[in-house]
């Protein structure tokens, strides 16, 4: 993608969204989410978080390619389990069926890496209630694909469960967690046989899954992308891992780096660094380049100069209630 065209961007990203004509509001980190009875407005701004807080600059176009590669994935898996999707009206819109989220990350692991291989090196070979064979390295292939489900903590972050205490924890019939379990494994052999046809590999990835109000169970909020799932390349994962190098990555792994490397790592005290231009339009790339490889889509940048302005006229038919 034209460098030009992402550095132009810079000062036409979207931070926050604020319709007072298309129902309730709720700020998410990422999305602002708009609920309208059965309905839900979602538009996936340009913020992006780490560590479980929202940095102060945009990315450009990071909104468009979060919503085009949720909308790509649960086009190419509602054969396997159904989703909240109604419309894409806009590169940054989706608008979805109201559900009840089930209040549990459907965390599924491929690969051991990140929180799960910190544990690991730790010498934790129990995880989720899962046991795993001694012997293996960072980014190993694990002999298959595990469940590590997690529940929102109240405080901090997010705490590993195991499906009895999800189920304790949650109230949650235990006939619902199993499918749900075998939900989202079947969605990662899908994610990961998908990727690895584009080169990549899907290292893990969470998913949530939510009521309908009809009382069905559908995939909710976002699948593959980049926010939720951590991908390898997969030219060289053999030798990296041989030699003990570091994966080449595609995901958010590169933001949290820079941030460590700013003394910005989510702790009390810790103070966040302001993200340069040019960083913010190499994050861009970076999501173009995830967007492009795993979908083989070439990535359509929307240039309109005042995109709350088109979000806003592409929901036309979703107006509510009188402006103020
Ligand atoms: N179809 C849906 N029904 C109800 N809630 C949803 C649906 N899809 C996503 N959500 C929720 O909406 C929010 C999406 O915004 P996001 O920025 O991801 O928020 P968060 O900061 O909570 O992660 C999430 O809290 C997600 O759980
Ligand atoms: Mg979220």
């Amino acid at each position: 993608m034209d460098k030009q065209l992402i550095e132009d961007q810079l000062d036409h990203t979207i931070e926050q969204t604020g319709f007072d004509d298309l129902g309730e509001i709720y700020h998410g980190k990422v999305r602002d989410n708009y609920r309208q009875g059965d309905r839900r407005i979602l538009v996936t701004t340009d913020r992006i978080s780490a560590f479980d807080h929202v940095l102060p600059q945009t990315i450009p176009f990071k909104g468009q390619i979060l919503n085009q590669t949720a909308a790509y994935f649960f086009d190419a898996t509602e054969d396997l389990v159904p989703n909240h999707v109604l419309s894409v009206p806009d590169p940054n819109v989706t608008i979805a069926k109201e559900c009840t989220p089930i209040p549990i990350e459907f965390v599924v692991r491929g690969y051991l890496a990140g929180h799960a291989w910190r544990e690991y090196d730790r010498g934790t070979r129990t995880l989720c209630g899962k046991s795993l064979p001694d012997g293996l390295r960072e980014s190993e292939q694990l002999p298959e694909p595990i469940l590590t489900p997690t529940t929102k903590a109240e405080e901090g972050h997010d705490q590993d469960v195991s499906r009895k205490e999800a189920l304790a924890n949650t109230g949650l019939a235990p006939a619902t967690y199993d499918q749900l379990a075998e939900w989202a494994l079947a969605l990662y052999r899908r994610g990961h046989k998908m990727a690895t046809e584009q080169g990549l590999l899907l290292v893990d990835t969470k998913y949530e899954f939510g009521r309908t109000p009809d009382g069905d169970l559908v995939l909710i909020d976002e699948v593959h992308t980049p926010d939720s799932s951590r991908y390898y390349y997969a030219d060289g994962y053999e030798d990296r891992l041989a030699e003990g190098r570091p994966q080449r990555q595609l995901s958010k792994e590169f933001v949290r780096e820079w941030l460590m490397d700013h003394g910005f790592q989510g702790r009390a005290g810790d103070e966040m660094p302001t993200l340069p231009d040019a960083f913010r339009a190499k994050v861009t790339k970076r999501y173009v380049e995830l967007f492009e490889k795993v979908t083989g889509q070439t990535f359509e940048p929307d240039t309109h100069p005042n995109p709350e302005a088109r979000i806003h006229s592409a929901l036309g038919d979703y107006v509510v209630q009188e402006s103020h």
